[in-house]
Formats: C-alpha cells, sequence, structure tokens
C-alpha cells in the first residue's frame, strides 16, 4: 500500500565545520568520517531501513551524511573510515568490473568529493577503494586521510561512494552528503539567505522498499545470462528528501535558499511547483551564476545541482507542493504516476516577515571561456552495446572499456573543446573530475543510424565525417545552464560541444597539488547503474 505523503518532517543533517576557530581566526581542521551499518527511519509508517550512512559516530550517522561546512582557502582533511559489515545489504553483480576483496569479504568503499579540485590521491578514484579498518586496499589506494584543499570558487559540492562496479549499490544503500564551500567575503554582500535555517539543502532521490522496510533493489538483472544482477536504470518508487519519503515543511513567509541535490542512480526530475512559485536560480552544480534567472522549473539530471532561492512570500496559496513531471528513463520512458510526481510539500506560515535577505542583480561573474585559448579538441562517444534479445550488455565511452590505456590525458592548466557524441536512446549526464566547464551548443545529428554504424565500426568521429551528420537542429542551451558546470546532460542523437577548463575559474593561480600524480582521474556518466558497466573512462594529467 501506498506510503501517506507529507507524513515527516524534513530533516537538515547535522553539520560538522570542516575548519577550527583559533583567536578568532580559522585554521584547517581533521575530521573522521565513518561509513556504519544501521537503521534508519524513512517515513513514520515504514519500518526502519538497513542502511550505510557517513557519520562522525555511528549513533550520529545519517542518511545522506552529515553537511560539512568548509571555509575557502582553509584545508580540511577527512580520514574516512570503512566500518560495514562483511556483507552487502543488496544485489551486486561480479560479472561487471567490480571491486572484489581477495578475502572475499567486507566491502569496498571509496570517497569521491564530487565538484571538488583536489589532488589525484584525495580524489576517490574508483580503484583506490578499501574495506573495513581497512583490512584491504584497491591496487591504487595510497592514504587513509583525504586533503581537501577548498581553494576553488565557493560553491555546493556533495561527497559520495566511488568504488569500482559498486558505485550504484553503495550510494542506494545511503552513501551521499553535502559538502559546502563558503566564501564569506565574497558570500556575504550579496545579501542570499544566508542563516543556516534559511539556506538548506535538499537531497533528493528515489527509493523502493519492502513492506519489512528494506531497501528493495531487483536481484534479477533484464539480462541475467550475461549480468545476473545488474540493471541498466534503478528506478525507485518513493521519492526521498533529506532521508524522509514525501516529507514537509512548514516555512516562514519569506527567501530561503535551497541546494537541490539529485542522488538518484537514474532518476531525472522536472521540478515545478503545483501554485505556479518561481525558482530563482542562482547557482549550478558548484558555481554562482552571473546573474540571478528565474525558472518555473528545473531539470536536473543525476548529480546536478540547481543552487534556488524560492519566496515564499510570492505564493498565492498556504502551502506549495514541489512536483516532478520527468519521464524515467529519461527522455523517452514511463510518464511520472501519482507517487514519483510529488517531491514534497511546503506549508507557508501566514503572517508577516521582516525579511532582510535579497536577491542581487549581479552575483559572481567568473571569466568567460575564451574559445580561441583551447589547446585540443576532443570527441567523446556514448555507446551502448546490446545482446540479441536488445538488452544492454554494457555502455562504453569512445568503445573503450575502463581498463583500456588511457586516451585522454590534458596538460594540467589547459582549456579544452570536447564533442560529446550521445548514439544512445538516453540522455547520459556527463561529470568529470578535476574540470569545470561550459555547455557551448548542442546539435542534432542528421542520418544518425549511418554515423552510428560508421562508429561501431571505425570508432573515429573524425574518420566517420561527423561534420556532415552535426547538421541538424541546433538547441540553446538555457540560462540558467550557462555557466560553469561539473556535470551536464547529454540528449540523446545530439553531438553537445563543451569547453572544460582544467584550472581554477575564480584565479589564476595554479593548483596547489601535483595533478599529474598517480592513479589520476575519471570521467563518466553519472547514472550510476551506466557508470558501473563502464561508462567511465581514465583521465590523466601530463606537463
Ligand atoms: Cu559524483 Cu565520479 O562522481
Ligand atoms: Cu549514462
Amino acid at each position: 500500500s501506498q506510503l501517506e505523503m507529507f507524513v515527516d518532517e524534513l530533516p537538515d543533517m547535522p553539520r560538522v565545520k570542516g575548519y577550527d576557530v583559533d583567536n578568532g581566526a580559522p585554521v584547517s581542521k581533521s575530521l573522521v568520517i565513518g561509513m556504519f551499518c544501521k537503521q534508519w527511519k524513512f517515513h513514520r509508517d515504514l519500518p526502519p531501513t538497513q542502511v550505510f550512512a557517513y557519520g562522525t559516530s555511528e549513533e550520529t550517522a545519517t542518511v545522506p551524511g552529515p553537511t560539512i561546512e568548509a571555509l575557502h582557502g582553509i584545508d580540511t582533511h577527512v580520514t574516512w573510515t570503512n566500518h560495514l559489515p562483511s556483507k552487502h545489504i543488496l544485489p551486486w553483480d561480479p560479472t561487471i568490473p567490480t571491486a572484489i576483496p581477495q578475502k572475499m569479504k567486507g566491502i569496498p568503499t571509496v570517497v569521491h568529493l564530487h565538484g571538488g579540485i583536489d589532488e589525484p590521491e584525495s580524489d576517490g578514484h574508483a580503484t583506490s577503494w578499501f574495506t573495513s579498518e581497512f583490512e584491504e586496499q584497491g591496487p591504487t589506494w595510497t592514504r587513509k586521510t583525504y586533503h581537501y584543499h577548498n581553494l576553488q570558487h565557493p560553491g555546493t559540492l556533495w561527497y559520495h561512494d566511488h568504488a569500482m562496479g559498486l558505485t550504484r549499490v553503495n550510494l542506494l544503500a545511503g552513501l551521499v552528503g553535502a559538502y559546502i564551500i563558503r566564501h564569506p567575503h565574497v558570500e556575504l554582500p550579496l545579501g542570499l539567505p544566508s542563516v543556516e535555517k534559511f539556506d538548506r539543502p535538499l537531497f533528493v532521490f528515489d527509493r523502493s522498499f519492502r513492506s519489512d522496510g528494506s531497501i528493495f533493489m531487483n536481484s534479477t538483472g533484464n539480462n541475467p545470462s550475461i549480468h545476473p544482477q545488474w540493471q541498466p536504470e534503478y528506478f525507485g518508487n518513493s521519492i526521498i528528501v533529506n532521508g524522509k519519503a514525501w516529507p514537509h515543511m512548514i516555512v516562514r513567509r519569506r527567501r530561503y535558499r535551497f541546494r537541490i541535490i539529485n542522488a538518484s542512480n537514474a532518476r531525472f526530475f522536472k521540478f515545478y511547483f503545483n501554485n505556479g512559485l518561481k525558482f530563482i536560480h542562482v547557482g549550478s552544480d558548484s558555481a554562482y551564476h552571473e546573474k540571478p534567472v528565474i525558472v518555473n522549473d528545473i531539470l536536473l539530471a543525476p548529480s546536478e545541482i540547481a543552487d534556488v532561492v524560492i519566496d515564499f512570500s510570492k505564493s498565492i496559496s498556504d502551502s506549495a507542493i514541489l512536483c516532478n513531471d520527468a519521464p524515467y528513463p529519461y527522455p523517452s520512458g514511463d510518464p511520472v504516476n501519482e507517487a514519483n510526481s510529488k517531491i514534497m510539500k511546503f506549508t507557508i506560515n501566514p503572517g508577516h516577515e521582516s525579511d532582510t535577505s535579497k536577491i542581487p542583480s549581479r552575483l559572481i561573474k567568473y571569466p568567460y571561456p575564451n574559445l580561441p585559448s583551447a589547446s585540443t579538441t576532443r570527441y567523446i562517444a556514448f555507446y551502448e552495446y546490446t545482446s540479441d534479445i536488445g538488452e544492454p550488455t554494457h555502455l562504453y565511452i569512445n568503445g573503450k572499456s575502463f581498463e583500456a590505456p588511457v586516451t585522454e590525458k590534458p596538460k594540467v592548466g589547459a582549456t579544452e573543446i570536447w564533442n560529446v557524441i550521445n548514439l544512445t536512446g538516453d540522455n547520459h549526464p556527463l561529470h568529470i573530475h578535476l574540470g569545470l566547464f561550459v555547455a557551448l551548443d548542442q546539435t542534432e545529428l542528421v542520418d544518425v543510424d549511418k554515423f552510428k554504424e560508421c562508429m561501431m565500426k571505425v570508432n573515429d568521429a573524425i574518420k566517420c565525417h561527423l561534420d556532415k551528420y552535426a547538421r541538424g537542429k541546433k538547441i540553446e542551451v538555457p540560462a540558467h545552464e550557462k555557466g560553469w558546470k561539473n556535470v551536464y546532460k547529454m540528449m540523446p542523437g545530439y553531438v553537445t560541444k563543451i569547453l572544460v577548463r582544467f584550472s581554477y575559474i575564480h584565479s589564476n593561480d595554479s593548483y596547489p597539488f601535483d595533478a599529474t600524480a598517480e592513479p589520476g582521474y575519471v570521467y563518466h556518466c553519472h547514472i550510476l547503474d551506466h557508470e558501473d558497466n563502464v561508462m567511465m573512462r581514465p583521465l590523466k594529467f601530463v606537463h
């Protein structure tokens, strides 16, 4: 039976400061954050659920984990510790490239700070995994304590698991959390809602549960003779925000800032309000826009972030339901139903509110990418390989497995053009570690089947005459998606041109670490089920 909506209050996850204060001045801090297997209540009427949760202790661990509040320019060190049991709570598939401990015991985990500009050794490489109490380590593991420099522009990041082949199940089990880099000197003058109560992360994901409360994940793959457990996309029938199914929140008649993070495996959300309330979009995944953009709806792919202000004083009704109407898979899957078309409910307190926050007409202007400065042009093609029954066997980038030799070797500090060619029927959110990028344009491919036929054989966009096929409709990048991003939606049947920068966007400083160090980085599709099988490639830097 369907769980009743809007009965649980929206939690705010525990906040953990990533800095200390010494004599009034902020100084660096070392945190220990563990992964624990514990019970979590997703809904008033659902029995407790076994989850994997991040926390500074088992008692305080939550799903999502604590929000780490870092300060620009102040180092945060985190020792991520694994206290998970020897057996996973979800079915995982050994037929895809997977981290498997030799003793066949323990759950491999490794933490990636998504959006972070950090050294390779602290980036949470998929093969740098470790099991409980560091008993076993993956081939590229080097250190227990990760170093986050926080030297980048202010914005919203998130941390999550990244273990090879287990990312989808480790995130489904609960291993996600928010990480905010604040730069008071540049942010406070903007006047946006900034007090803790009025500036809150909203972690949104979908899950299914059995009646005993356990997380349900189909344990049979669509193509079981090839992959006994792997499915091309996980979709859940309940919508969870900050760890509660369809929560509600009582708000005051004023402005709130929400950092909406889509932490689903595969579900895109197209958010809108049932009463026409608008979103004032101030930032993307990681960076502020130059100017606020007012929109009626926001399409977020897995791992995309919308940093928005909602002005509840403009609401025409005393409640507002945040809704979703994105088909799944996106864009040509099933339409939403009653359960997944609702996200959460806001009840607006009557009465006048004094609100000193404001929406400035200008936010932060970062230098716009300089096209002629691009030193390299790359072609990145997404493929889906299917079995005779039409079910995917694997999804590759450029027709290459993850283990195939590195082909993307940018220079540290370089600016590059990547033409991302999507030859599949799904939209894939591309995420590049270390880099930040701007989506320039999207062009439809004509005669896509012919082009695809050539690409499947020759696997070279130039030899297959991409220019002859890339002459269909052009789609403009929407105003609120024009800024710097670390993930973007690649439309099926289109080539999307992005300009990628492997340097800071707010200064000309070079990285304070060696980006060419082992084990390097990765780039991948952020639909976790795709990433795991294996729409992911290594990314290594050279001087
Ligand atoms: Cu959010 Cu490589 O990941
Ligand atoms: Cu994908």
